[in-house]
């Protein structure tokens, strides 16, 4: 395998300060308590804490460093091909809904911006799903047609300022991107004070709803009125949101090009292979961030390919001068193309949940902080019904159903893995399933040759984990939590991490 070019972290991350917020220390009360720090928590924080309420965030890691510091940050309504699928399975009034929420999102961000005068990079810029075959036209063209009729900022195009030629393309105007961490940020440092608090490197086990709820953390107890668990997927198993959905991981590099090579706007391809792509400014030059090689966590082995087809694909078509970065990350992804976001489970009257984003998020994060946030407050929001999370769901769509039976089929499957080999069988830089005494045991061998074992059993429900050669992480195949070779959790559903050997 060729040596991967790029520092192999976030761009948003490497560019921005830690915020070294404290962990909890002491058991406490708030009227809302929020679980996790990406786009979702932080937007219904700023909210609730405008209206007047004390909210506690709490984070298990460090503020947006889960996916929204790993996004392409791209605000926009136009999620590659949804309208004209939405406009067929759900309505055209639901699909005006959705179009309507988006686009109220990207307003929120602009005028946050602007009226805190946020330093993140945010500009206005078209959004273009194109096509470099006659193949993908008619669902090009097709998508042009649904966004109309539902009153989208769209129109047909055929040439672009990409340096390549393109079949079409469907274009929204007035869209936005940003750096998506500086704007978290800047809003995170208004909440603590006067009873709010956040606190990082606090883990969230178990969220409790009685008369009051209680969050139970690795540091001490919150009591809250009501609890938001925003950790991209919800950590709590009640309502089965890890399966009515799906996680799907994909990769990033960020290349420095020329200002006179840069396309003009945000893009992302459409078809079985496709690439996201945008730029964005870096002291007083550009980079381009080039997406792709999406799969579903834990199916692909070799993800250091996925960096190398970004790499080259990123070379052949601008003119790259360097490679600064690369870094991937996943989102859950809703199977009848709708956000999960509202109550917990039907019963909850103080638990809500955000997720599904499919990809999606900045703007699905950021209306789902606002739905939220009108929810606790007593406030009727116009898509809160759209994306009920306690919906009827589409357990019987053919996709659910496909991706359901991968997940018995890795349950079962792996049952048989790392059968016949031993810790001896694990080279340098090398991660395998191996047995041992018995035992499935993950073990990974470091460069300098020690031997990292811990049990492969996914402490979520207990499918067996895979390796992750781009990453070195073990990611579970049935509903994407991540491990780090120390058996850490790098992403849920699951709270605990790996079993040591
Ligand atoms: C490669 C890629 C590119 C993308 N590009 C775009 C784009 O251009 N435009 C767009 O709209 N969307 C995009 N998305 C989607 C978007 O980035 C996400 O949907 C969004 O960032 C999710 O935000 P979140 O708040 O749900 O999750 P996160 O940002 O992950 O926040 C959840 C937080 O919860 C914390 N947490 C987890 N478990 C616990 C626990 N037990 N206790 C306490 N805290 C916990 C995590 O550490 C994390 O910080 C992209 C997604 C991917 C995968
Ligand atoms: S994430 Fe559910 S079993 Fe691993």
């Amino acid at each position: 395998m060729a040596s991967l070019s790029g520092k192999h972290i976030s761009y948003w991350i490497d560019s921005t300060p830690t915020a070294n917020f404290p962990a909890l220390s002491n058991n406490l009360s708030v009227d809302v308590a929020i679980v996790g720090a990406g786009i979702t928590a932080i937007t219904a924080a700023t909210l609730l804490k405008r209206a007047g309420k004390t909210v506690a965030i709490i984070e298990s890691q460090q503020i947006s460093t889960g996916v929204s510091g790993h996004t392409t940050a791209k605000l926009t309504s136009l999620h590659q091909l949804i309208y004209a699928d939405l406009i067929k399975n759900h309505g055209e009034e639901k699909a005006r809904l959705y179009a309507q929420s988006n686009q109220a999102a990207i307003e929120f961000v602009a005028k946050t911006v602007a009226e805190e005068q946020i330093d993140c990079d945010f500009s206005r810029q078209s959004a273009y799903t194109f096509t470099e075959t006659e193949d993908n036209l008619q669902d090009i063209e097709k998508e042009v047609e649904a966004a109309l009729k539902i009153g989208l900022p769209a129109t047909f195009v055929r040439e672009t300022s990409l340096p390549f030629p393109i079949v079409g393309a469907v274009k929204f105007d007035h869209q936005a991107q940003f750096h998506c961490r500086k704007y978290l940020l800047h809003l995170i440092k208004q909440i603590s004070g006067d009873g709010s608090y956040v606190f990082e490197n606090t883990r969230v086990e178990q969220v409790k709803e009685n008369d009051f709820c209680q969050v139970i953390t690795n540091q001490g107890i919150i009591q809250a009125q009501d609890v938001i668990v925003a950790t991209n997927i919800p950590i709590t198993d009640e309502g089965l949101f890890f399966a009515k959905t799906y996680p799907k991981r994909s990769y990033i590099i960020d290349a420095r090009i020329a200002k006179d090579k840069a396309p003009q706007g945000m893009y992302i391809g459409s078809g079985e292979k496709y690439y996201s792509i945008r730029t964005t400014p870096v002291n007083g030059g550009l980079l381009l961030l080039v997406g792709g090689g999406g799969h579903k966590v834990g199916t692909v082995e070799n993800t250091e390919e996925k960096y190398l087809d970004l790499e080259n694909y990123a070379r052949s078509r601008f003119g790259v001068e360097s490679i600064d970065y690369r870094w991937s990350t996943q989102d859950f992804v809703s199977f009848d193309r709708l956000p999960y976001i509202g109550k917990l489970t039907p019963l909850s009257k103080h638990t809500f949940v955000a997720t599904g984003f499919s990809l999606w998020g900045m703007t699905k994060g950021t209306l789902a902080g606002m739905i939220l946030a009108d929810s606790i407050l007593g406030i009727k929001n116009p898509a809160a019904d759209l994306y009920d999370a306690t919906r009827a769901t589409p357990f019987l769509r053919p996709q659910s159903i496909k991706q359901n039976l991968q997940v018995g089929t890795h349950w079962l499957g792996s049952r048989l893995k790392g059968l016949n080999k031993s810790l001896e069988d694990v080279a340098i830089g090398e991660g395998k399933i191996v047995t041992v005494h018995g035992d499935k045991v993950a073990a990974y061998r470091d460069e300098t040759g020690e031997i990292h074992a811990v049990s492969a059993v996914c402490s979520h429900l207990g499918c067996v984990v895979a390796w992750n050669s781009g990453e070195k992480s073990w990611d579970c195949p049935c509903h994407g939590s991540r491990f780090n070779c120390n058996g850490e959790v790098l992403h849920g559903p699951t709270v605990k991490d790996l079993k040591q050997f």
